[in-house]
């Protein structure tokens, strides 16, 4: 069955993912979007000013916690999906300030999946059956893995850091929502992203605007802990897979297919910055510090992307070492964009060391 979608409600638009998802949509389909994002420290509205330009595109600076103004946007603008990207995002904060991803992340998803229970009951059952809530989490909510083995659909919860604790809150909200209110709802569970416009929090932005500027550029504990990365257009790409062929009640887990130690990555950035940013006075890995680890790092991510590959055909088409150089020239060649955060919200420092 193809959906028949007009309008869709993108929260967290102006993030690093929900600002891909929105790029994704316009420049692919004839939707309308609306983007829902109470413009937090990592939502900057520079992100998206050009995509409000688009006629087809607007925005609403709304925290997901504000039911009233949130079901009053529902009823008002009728919209056939959500996509549910809003969310404190960055682990490492979550150590240092647990309560905000409390808010936002549990609180929020269930004031938000109470905002659209109201609003589906003003719908018909027609439109009741035709509309989605894709809750967009992480595979974090699974763990840590050793050296062997992937995440997948069944796998057990075990967040083990406050950031995947409040998102495998939200995945069990959403699913439970979904089956007692009747609320299509999916679950899609991702590793990694990386590309433009990611909150320099993040190790790649950090690690290529350290390189950047000269600074030490840090790597936690051993260096060796792994993830599987996924660029981040790839990771719009399958979530509008799910909004178009996803079965209601389903968890999608999606992955990279891209494990990397974070010294060798890091390495890897390293000798690309040689190359496009170099400097006579040093090598870039020269810059490389080891320092304290973060409390309960996980070790190892990977995800088995069997059953969104077969069912979904979703396949990830850029690997890490074919889009990492452009990824790092984005970050050189858009000053315009990293620039203002750098200067006034974010400017490196470490964070969640305790
Ligand atoms: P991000 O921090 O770049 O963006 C989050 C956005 O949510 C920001 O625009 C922020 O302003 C907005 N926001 C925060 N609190 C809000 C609130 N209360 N109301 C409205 N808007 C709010 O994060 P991201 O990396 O783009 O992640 C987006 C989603 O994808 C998150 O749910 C995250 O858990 C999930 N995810 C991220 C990754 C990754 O590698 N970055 C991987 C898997 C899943
Ligand atoms: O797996 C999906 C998750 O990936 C998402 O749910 C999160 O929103 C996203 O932030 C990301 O979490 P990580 O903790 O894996 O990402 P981060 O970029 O913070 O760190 C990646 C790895 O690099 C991790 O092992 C910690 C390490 N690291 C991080 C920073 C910022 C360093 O060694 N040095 C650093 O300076």
């Amino acid at each position: 069955m193809t959906l028949k979608i007009n309008k869709v409600l993108v929260t967290g638009g102006s993030g690093f993912i929900g600002s891909a998802v929105v790029r994704w949509i316009l420049a692919k389909t004839s939707y309308q979007v609306l983007i829902v994002d109470k413009l937090s420290y990592s939502g900057a509205y520079h992100t998206i000013e050009r995509l409000v330009d688009n006629k087809r595109c607007r925005f609403f600076q709304i925290d997901i916690c504000n039911k009233k103004a949130i079901t009053n946007l529902l009823l008002s603008e009728n919209p056939d999906a959500i996509m549910h990207l809003a969310a404190e995002s960055h682990v490492d904060r979550s150590i240092d300030g647990p309560s905000a991803f409390i808010k936002t992340n549990i609180i929020g998803t269930f004031s938000l999946l109470e905002s659209v229970r109201l609003f589906l009951k003003k719908m018909d059952a027609n439109k009741k059956d035709r509309f989605r809530f894709i809750h967009v989490s992480t595979d974090e909510v699974f763990g840590s893995l050793g050296n062997h083995g992937k995440f997948d659909e069944n796998s057990p919860y075990r967040p083990r850091s406050p950031y995947s604790a409040s998102k495998a809150s939200s995945d069990h909200l959403v699913r439970a929502w979904g089956e007692t209110y009747n609320i299509n709802s999916i679950v899609t569970n991702c590793s990694n992203n990386y590309g433009p416009y990611q909150f320099p929090e993040k190790l790649i932005p950090l690690t290529i605007l350290n390189g950047i500027f000269g600074n030490p550029i840090s790597v936690y504990g051993t260096g060796e802990n792994i993830r599987d990365w996924l660029f981040v257009d790839d990771h719009a790409c399958a979530l509008m897979s799910v909004l178009h062929k996803g079965i209601p009640g389903e968890t999608y887990a999606i992955g990279g297919d891209c494990e990397i130690k974070n010294i060798d990555l890091i390495k890897m950035i390293c000798k690309i910055l040689d190359e496009i940013y170099p400097n006579k006075k040093y090598k870039h890995e020269e810059l490389i510090k080891f320092v304290v680890d973060r409390p309960g790092h996980d070790f190892r991510y990977a995800i088995e992307n069997q059953k969104i590959k077969n069912a979904l055909g979703f396949q990830p088409s850029y690997h890490l070492e074919d889009r990492l150089k452009d990824v790092v020239k984005w970050y050189v060649n858009n000053k315009w964009w990293w620039q203002p955060i750098w200067e006034k919200t974010y400017r490196g420092k470490r964070l969640g060391a305790l």
